[in-house]
């Protein structure tokens, strides 16, 4: 008898196009204690907690999609933290071996949280924050509190965990916190990764007035402290730059120098769609599919993974999962 292993090549993911498919970003719900802008409309209407998946059911799809190779999670929302069993799925699928995982978080409630999430063995949080003005964070947000974000920041470096934050820089909201978000990066020690507004959702409204694109904002930072440019994975989505003040800044340019050629992800809704890519609205159902059918399933998502960047999708962010 044959044993698969993931260095069998029939026990691996590539697609059409010779990419290896290795990472996961699974979504554990739709809901946010948040409404950003350029995410959801004010009064978004969020799924019922009996269409979740159950976190038993996420381990178990997670557990087969392991056993495909894929090596890294990222768990998203929505807000991952305010779904009520947050703390078990963070447990069960930190418990797959071989596997890596991260989640995206507003960081709102991350300080209570930050410890046990070290103990469970998640490896960093990528926490979202567009301003560092207390006001011109609750404009964005239409609300939260900017101090309870830093000190879940804080908590969760402390307590072990790789922390990046992303924020999204757009044009006359917070494009004048450029300078401070380098600034605060040098001074904390800690990566922050500028995002160019996609044109998903909410944000297609005002796309064309808001977005900035990442070649500005490197010209821009230039200027504050000199930067060189640090190498990336193949995959990455982001690409580095260390200022000679001492910040290590990122710039994901999905807009503007797209890096879905070099894609390797995969996206399961907190309903249990498995999709080929965020701009894609079609995906498969693999809530209740019996272990041994997963893999043709996947596989024929991973065939649906397209090679260049689809331009837009209506469907807003928190629905999709970032
Ligand atoms: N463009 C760019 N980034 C976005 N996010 C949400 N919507 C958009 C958009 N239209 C970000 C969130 C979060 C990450 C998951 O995606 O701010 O940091
Ligand atoms: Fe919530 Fe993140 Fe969307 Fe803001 S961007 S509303 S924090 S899911």
């Amino acid at each position: 008898m044959v044993i698969a292993t993931r260095s069998n090549p029939a026990e691996v993911l590539v697609d059409k196009h010779g990419r290896r498919i290795r990472k996961l970003r699974i979504s554990l719900t739709d809901a946010c204690n948040l409404r950003c802008r350029y995410c959801m409309p004010e009064h978004a209407v969020f799924s019922s907690g009996e269409s979740l998946m159950p976190p038993s059911e996420i381990e178990r799809i997670a557990r087969n999609l392991a056993g495909l190779g894929i090596d890294s999670i990222r768990l998203t929302g929505g807000e991952p933290v305010v779904r009520s069993e947050f703390l078990e799925v963070v447990e069960r699928v930190c418990s797959i071996p071989g596997v890596r995982v991260g989640l995206t978080t507003n960081g709102f409630k991350l300080a209570g949280n930050a410890s046990a999430l070290a103990k469970a063995g998640l490896g960093g949080a990528n926490v979202s924050l567009d301003s560092l003005d207390p006001d011109n964070f609750r404009r964005i947000a239409r609300g939260g509190d900017l101090g309870s974000v830093l000190e879940g920041i804080f908590a969760a470096r402390d307590a072990g965990l790789r922390v990046k934050i992303n924020t999204v820089l757009m044009r006359g909201w917070n494009d004048h916190e450029l300078e401070a978000f380098h600034d605060f990066s040098a001074e904390h020690g800690l990566e922050v990764r500028f995002l160019e507004l996609m044109r998903i959702g909410e944000a297609l409204a005002f796309f064309q007035e808001r977005f900035v694109p990442a070649s500005e904002m490197i010209e821009r930072l230039q200027r504050r402290s000199p930067l060189r440019e640090v190498p990336v994975d193949a995959d990455a989505t982001a690409f580095e730059r260390i200022s000679d003040a001492g910040a290590r800044l990122g710039f994901i340019a999905s807009e503007s120098r797209p890096f879905c050629g070099g894609c390797s992800r995969l996206r399961l809704s907190a309903k249990g769609s498995l999709r080929a890519c965020l701009f894609k609205e079609d995906g498969l159902d693999l809530r209740g599919v019996p272990d041994e059918a997963i893999p043709d399933l996947v596989r024929k998502v991973v065939d649906l993974k397209p090679i260049g960047r689809i331009p837009s999708i209506s469907q807003p962010m928190h629905a999709i999962g970032g």
